[in-house]
């Protein structure tokens, strides 16, 4: 059989998953209803934000034009920024990648990420201009776009389609099908397979999507992973369509799956290679790196830990990006700590959670690493994820914080503004090149920074015309300090975050009025105060709640009222206790500070 293995990719929202469910569509791999449904989004988040979160797999059996059938394996891809390190996995598995242009946006900075990433890998780029059925696509710009920021792809032709409509669909297959090289797997040698993703299901334990390298794979031999050395049987092994479909063998150079029975995913590692127990290749696959966690957050229950903890476990099997821990606050009890992609990673898996397991959290503000080297002269460097694990100013000797390089793509006309917005976030600028109309402006810039906000802030300043891709750079020194929050003179240790000294005075005015609205009021006044290195340096009074006694007590004469008022305003000596109950706006608060 003829086999192509390909990954489409592209900026967010430029069609990959439209492009996608056309293939299956005119391959017959799904019907018409089918593809309205946009079968490959299937996850709840995927659906409500339009937008593809984990990468998945197809094959499609294609009749091309010279009358052949081809085996089509194709992986659409994440676009969203948070999600790069599932673009690279799958193009590992691929020998082409078609690179989807939007005309009515041109290329943006997802585009050259992507694009770097495919060269890195080594394998074809196949452009494709999207959109041009719609009245703004703009598409001889588009294609000038594409040639002058790829000088590499000069040769290729550039296809013009409507994944919306399928118009010149049918020649993307023609050209998948003559300008990708087919695999150059031998079927002789031994199994040679990448696992390039998993999946974990309760009852079949880890689901491993692998591309076969070299070697046939058959259901009866035993397996081996090689890096975590650990050797099953497979359970079932089978293609996708997109529906997992039982087979008794695959063949080199095939794209599929293997139900390895594994119930621990630690011994599943994506980017291991799978080879046979009885005769195993000689080297292993490169593999990748594992996802590094960018930003860091308490997940809690707010109703109870055992169901939290249950759908939590779950859906990090399934999501090996998510790091989770244990982790225990005295104000919001038994919960965990999380390190995710970026912000927008943490905001779908606390959707996931509600979707898939009906499980509501309490999110605590998020946080980057910091590398503290403490002054005791002992020149070890402490990691803190979690800010209530930062030591105390007078313990340390020196800060780093997490830089990254982003690369910002704008359009000329909107240049001061994106280079203002670059600079409110501290970002130092390192260089600028043009591209007909659009400027790419590169800056370092805190992880900090950019972690939370700025792409939002990015997105609305510039209507959407603005586009940001981001790579770690290095650690470097900086000037931070911890702030905690009492509230009636307990410390909410949920609430501490790190932020730059410059920053922080303007930072706790803001969250202290702001948490004077979302902290629920008791009988008593209760001070809300931030404190840094050990001073008050902002504080607000929540104003008691005095229903009982200047309400209801029409019966009692006036001194009466007062002496009641009197004695609830004393019960706050009894004080300094955090018994109060944090609405999930308790920690927006912080989020939203800027
Ligand atoms: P992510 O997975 O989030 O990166 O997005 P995507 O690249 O998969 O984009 P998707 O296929 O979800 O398409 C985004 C939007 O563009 C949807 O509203 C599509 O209907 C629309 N769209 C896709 N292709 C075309 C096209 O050829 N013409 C027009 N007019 N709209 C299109």
């Amino acid at each position: 059989m003829n086999i192509r293995n390909f990954a489409i990719i592209a900026h967010i929202d430029h069609g990959k998953s439209t492009l996608a469910d056309r293939i299956m569509e005119m391959t017959a791999t799904i019907t018409k209803r089918q593809a309205s449904a946009q079968l490959l989004n299937s996850m709840a988040v995927e659906q409500a934000h339009g937008v593809t979160v984990k990468s998945r797999t197809v094959r499609n059996i294609y009749h091309a034009d010279d009358g052949q059938d081809y085996e089509f394996n194709f992986i659409d891809t994440p676009g969203h920024v948070d999600f790069n390190y599932e673009v690279e996995k799958s193009l590992s598995a691929t020998e082409g990648a078609i690179l989807l242009v939007d005309a009515t946006q041109g290329v943006q900075a997802q585009t050259v990420a992507n694009y770097r990433l495919a060269r890195k890998t080594g394998i074809v780029v196949l452009p494709v201009v999207n959109k041009v059925d719609s009245a703004s696509a703009e598409v001889d710009k588009t294609e000038h776009q594409i040639r002058t920021a790829f000088p590499e792809l000069k040769d290729s032709p550039i296809l013009r389609i409507s994944a919306k409509t399928g118009a010149g669909v049918h020649d993307v297959l023609e050209v998948i099908v003559h300008r990708l090289p087919a695999p150059t797997a031998d079927n002789s040698l031994p199994l040679k397979a990448l696992v390039f993703d998993s999946e974990y299901d309760a009852f079949q334990g880890v689901i491993a999507y692998v591309r076969l390298f070299d070697g046939g794979l058959s259901a009866q031999n035993s397996l081996t992973l090689m890096a975590s050395n650990r050797s099953f049987k497979a359970k079932e092994i089978g293609i996708l369509t997109p529906n997992r479909l039982s087979q008794k063998k695959l063949a080199a150079g095939d794209v599929g799956y293997v139900i390895t029975g594994l119930k621990d995913p630690q011994l599943v590692r994506v980017g291991d290679t799978l080879t046979e127990t009885g005769r195993p290749t000689e080297t292993a696959l490169p593999g990748y790196a594992p996802a590094q966690s960018m930003v860091f957050a308490g997940v809690y229950p707010q109703d109870d830990y055992p169901t939290l903890k249950d759908a939590i476990t779950k859906l990090a099997l399934n999501d090996p990006s998510l790091h989770v821990t244990a982790a225990v606050s005295d104000a919001l009890g038994p919960g965990f700590y999380c390190g995710f992609l970026g912000i927008f990673h943490l905001q779908i898996i606390k959707e996931r959670l509600h979707d898939e397991y009906g499980v509501d959290v309490i999110v605590t503000a998020p946080n980057v690493t910091y590398q503290v080297t403490p002054n005791n002269g002992s020149g070890a460097v402490l990691t803190v994820t979690n800010p209530q694990h930062f030591p105390d100013f007078n313990t340390i000797e020196q800060v780093e914080e997490p830089m990254m390089r982003i690369e910002l793509t704008t359009p000329a006309e909107l240049l001061n503004d994106v280079m203002s917005l670059a600079n409110q976030h501290k970002g130092v600028f390192v260089d600028m090149t043009n591209q007909d109309e659009l400027v790419v402006l590169t800056y370092t810039i805190p992880l900090s920074e950019i972690a939370y906000s700025f792409f939002n802030e990015l997105k609305s300043l510039t209507h959407g015309y603005a586009s940001l891709s981001t790579s770690f750079a290095n650690y470097a020194p900086a000037d931070v300090v911890r702030v905690d929050v009492q509230i009636n003179y307990a410390k909410v240790d949920a609430l501490t975050f790190i932020t730059h000294r410059n920053d922080v005075a303007d930072q706790a005015q803001k969250l202290v009025h702001k948490l004077k609205y979302v902290v629920p009021r008791r009988l008593y006044p209760m001070p809300v105060q931030a404190i840094v290195e050990g001073k008050a340096i902002a504080r607000v009074d929540i104003p008691p709640l005095r229903k009982n006694a200047a309400v209801n007590g029409n019966s009692y004469s006036v001194s009466k009222k007062q002496q009641l008022l009197r004695r609830q305003n004393s019960n706050k000596r009894e004080a300094a206790h955090s018994d109060i109950e944090l609405p999930q706006a308790v920690f927006n608060a912080i989020l939203t500070l800027e």
